[in-house]
C-alpha cells in the first residue's frame, strides 16, 4: 500500500445541524458501568449516579448496550423481552430515572435494539417450539429439515461466528429429533425470519414503545445479517470466509441482501415521525465502505459504525487509505463519517496498540498464555490515536474506560470467561470479556476500586486497574481522563466534529500523517524518532513533559494557526 499524498481526498463542512452529525458518543456497557446495589452486576441505577461525570467528560450522547430481559447467554445480546428491563439492571422505571437525568444533563441516550435474533427464552421461540413444523410461531425464525436419510444433517452449511454449526436440531416433544433451527451466532440466538410481516410489525411496535419513552434513538445489532438468501443455500465459499464474507466477492447468502433496505427505510420514517433528531446507528459490518454507504443514503441509518477505520492498523499508509476511503464513501450519499477505537467487542485500543498490530481477528481477545502487549507503549500509543480521531469531523464513538486509558484485562484465567465464543471453541478463541471488566472509580474503594462498595465483580479487575481508577487521575494535569475532557471541550468550542478535512502536505508521509481541520493542525508522529514541531500555538498534546520544539514518537498535536 503506498501513500500518495496527491491522491488523498478532502472533506467540506456540509448543512445540517444534526446532532449526529458531528456528535461524541459514549458508550455504556450496563453490565460494567457502576453497580448501585452491590451484586457485582453493573445496573441502571448505577448509571444514572454517574452520569454527570460523563457530561463533565464533555460527549453529548451515551448508547447503552442491552439492558432488556435476558438469559445473560451473550451478555444480554439474547433478549427475552424487548420491552423489559431484566432485574439485573432494574426496572423501567429505573430506566425512566435515568433517561430523565441524562437528558437534564443535555445528554441524548441511543439503546441498542438486537432485531436479527431473541433469546431462546423468548415467548417466540417459546411459542415455537412448542408448535408444530410449518406452524405460524415456526415461522418466525428459520426452521428447517435436517439433510441426510434421516435429516441428521445440518439444512446447510453454515457456522457460527461464536464457532461451531450455525445450526441445532431440536428434540420433539415426544424425544424424537427434529427440525433443525438457525443461529448464526450462539445455539441460545436463534435468527429471527424477517420475510415474515408479523416479525416486521411486532419490531416497529418495539421501536415505538422506546421512542415513546423518550429514547433519542438505537444502535442497531447486526443489520446485515437480517434477511437471508430465499432458500437458505450453502455458504459458496465457506472455507475461505467461515462465517464471515470476502471483501469485494459477492454477499453470502446470510450478509447484506437486499431486503434488509426497505425495513430501515420504514424505520427512519418512524422515527422521522417522532420529534427531535432522533437516530440510528448500524452496526454493519459492511466492507468496502462505497457498499456500506448504501446503508446510510438520506431516507435509512442516519450512520454506520466505520469498521474500516477500527480494523486499520495503526500505520499511516493504512490509516491514510481508511480516512480516505471513509470521506469519499460517506460524502458521496451526505451522511456523516463515524470514527471509533474501541467497543466491548474487541481488544481495547489501550493494548492492542501495544504491540498488537490492529484487530487480529474479530472477537479474539488475549489470554494470559498470549503474548503479553506493552502497556506502556499502548497506552501512549492509544492517546495518540484518540486525540487524532478526535480532531475528524464526523461522528465519536468512545466506549467506557478509554477515557481512563483502561487497557485490557489480558490475564483472565479461563474459569471466569463467560463469552460464548470461549466455550464454543474449546478455548481456542479467549473471547471478549477482557473488555468488558467493570469500570475502576475509585481506587482501593473494595475488590472492584468503587464499582460498587461491595467489591463484587462479575469478572474481576487485575490488580492494574487501581492505577487508572478515576479518582486518581480527575483535576490531575497529564493523566489521560483530563486529556481526553481537554480534546472534548476544544472538539465542541471549535465545532471540529462540523469541520473540514484537508491532508497537510509536508506531514503525510510514510512517518507522519498531518491534516487541517478549520484552523486546527492535527499530526501524528509515527516514527521512532522526534520531529520538529511546526510553527502556531500548540493547544494540545497527547505526549507529557516534552520540549517545545519537537513532536515525540506517537504523539498527537493539536496546532492552532
Ligand atoms: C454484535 C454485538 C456483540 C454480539 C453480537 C450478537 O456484534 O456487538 O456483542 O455478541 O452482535 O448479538
Amino acid at each position: 500500500m503506498s501513500l500518495d499524498v496527491a491522491k488523498g481526498v478532502s472533506h467540506h463542512p456540509r448543512e445540517g445541524g444534526e446532532w449526529w452529525r458531528s456528535g461524541t458518543i459514549y458508550q455504556i456497557y450496563p453490565r460494567s458501568f457502576a453497580d448501585a446495589n452491590g451484586d457485582g452486576m453493573g445496573d441502571l441505577a448505577g448509571i444514572t449516579s454517574r452520569l454527570e461525570s460523563l457530561a463533565t467528560l464533555g460527549i453529548d450522547a451515551i448508547w447503552l448496550s442491552p439492558f432488556y430481559t435476558s438469559p445473560q447467554k451473550d451478555a444480554g445480546y439474547d433478549v427475552a423481552d424487548y420491552c423489559d428491563v431484566d432485574e439485573l439492571f432494574g426496572t423501567l422505571q429505573d430506566f425512566d430515572r435515568m433517561l430523565e437525568r441524562a437528558h437534564e444533563l443535555g445528554l441524548k441516550v441511543l439503546i441498542d435494539l438486537v432485531p436479527n435474533h431473541t433469546s431462546d427464552k423468548h415467548k417466540w421461540f417459546q411459542a415455537a417450539i412448542n408448535s408444530a413444523p410449518n406452524s405460524r410461531e415456526r415461522e418466525f425464525y428459520h426452521f428447517k429439515e435436517g439433510r441426510g436419510e434421516n435429516g441428521e444433517l445440518p439444512p446447510n452449511n453454515w457456522v457460527s461466528m461464536f464457532g461451531g454449526p450455525a445450526w441445532t436440531r431440536l428434540t420433539e416433544k415426544d424425544g424424537t429429533p427434529g427440525q433443525w433451527y438457525l443461529h448464526l451466532f450462539d445455539s441460545s440466538q436463534p435468527d429471527l425470519n424477517w420475510a415474515n410481516p408479523e416479525v416486521q410489525s411486532a419490531f416497529e411496535d418495539i421501536l415505538r414503545f422506546w421512542l415513546d419513552r423518550g429514547v433519542d434513538g438505537f444502535r442497531v445489532d447486526q443489520p446485515h445479517a437480517m434477511a437471508k438468501a430465499a432458500g437458505l443455500p450453502d455458504h459458496p465459499d465457506v472455507e475461505r470466509a467461515g462465517a464471515g464474507f470476502i471483501e469485494g466477492e459477492p454477499s453470502p447468502p446470510m450478509w447484506f441482501q437486499e431486503e434488509v433496505h426497505p425495513i430501515f427505510r420504514r424505520w427512519r420514517e418512524i422515527l422521522n415521525s417522532y420529534d427531535g433528531d432522533r437516530a440510528m446507528c448500524g452496526e454493519a459490518y459492511v466492507l468496502p465502505l462505497s457498499f456500506m454507504a448504501l446503508w446510510v443514503r438520506p431516507d435509512e441509518f442516519n450512520q454506520t459504525f466505520n469498521f474500516r477505520f477500527l480494523d486499520s492498523e495503526w500505520k499511516p499508509e493504512t490509516l491514510f487509505a481508511s480516512i480516505n476511503e471513509s470521506f469519499e464513501a460517506f460524502d458521496s450519499v451526505g451522511a456523516p463519517s463515524t470514527w471509533v477505537l474501541s467497543n466491548h467487542d474487541i481488544i481495547r485500543h489501550a493494548s492492542r496498540m501495544g504491540g498488537l498490530a490492529g484487530r487480529p481477528t474479530a472477537s479474539d481477545g488475549v489470554g494470559p498464555g498470549d503474548p503479553q502487549p506493552d502497556r506502556e507503549l499502548g497506552l501512549r500509543r492509544a492517546r495518540g490515536a484518540t486525540m487524532f480521531m478526535l480532531g475528524l469531523a464526523g461522528a465519536s464513538y468512545l466506549y467506557q474506560g478509554e477515557e481512563l486509558g483502561l487497557p485490557e484485562h489480558t490475564t483472565l484465567e479461563p474459569e471466569f470467561r463467560q463469552d460464548p465464543t470461549f466455550a464454543r471453541t474449546g478455548g481456542k478463541r479467549v473471547g471478549r470479556d477482557g473488555c468488558r471488566v467493570p469500570l475502576p472509580w475509585q481506587a482501593g474503594l473494595g475488590a472492584a476500586n468503587g464499582f460498587n462498595t461491595t467489591g463484587k465483580s462479575w469478572l474481576p479487575q487485575p490488580e492494574i486497574y487501581r492505577e487508572y481508577a478515576r479518582d486518581q487521575q480527575d483535576g490531575i494535569a497529564g493523566s489521560t481522563l483530563e486529556l481526553y475532557k481537554s480534546a472534548l471541550r476544544i472538539r465542541r468550542q471549535l465545532k471540529l466534529g462540523e469541520g473540514s478535512f484537508a491532508w497537510l502536505p509536508q506531514f503525510t508521509n510514510e512517518r507522519a500523517l498531518g491534516y487541517r481541520n478549520g484552523q486546527i493542525l492535527v499530526i501524528h508522529n509515527f516514527g521512532r524518532d522526534a520531529m520538529a514541531m511546526p510553527a502556531g500555538e500548540v493547544i494540545l498534546r497527547s505526549a507529557n513533559g516534552l520540549d517545545q520544539q519537537h513532536i515525540a514518537a506517537d504523539e498527537t498535536v493539536w496546532i492552532k494557526l
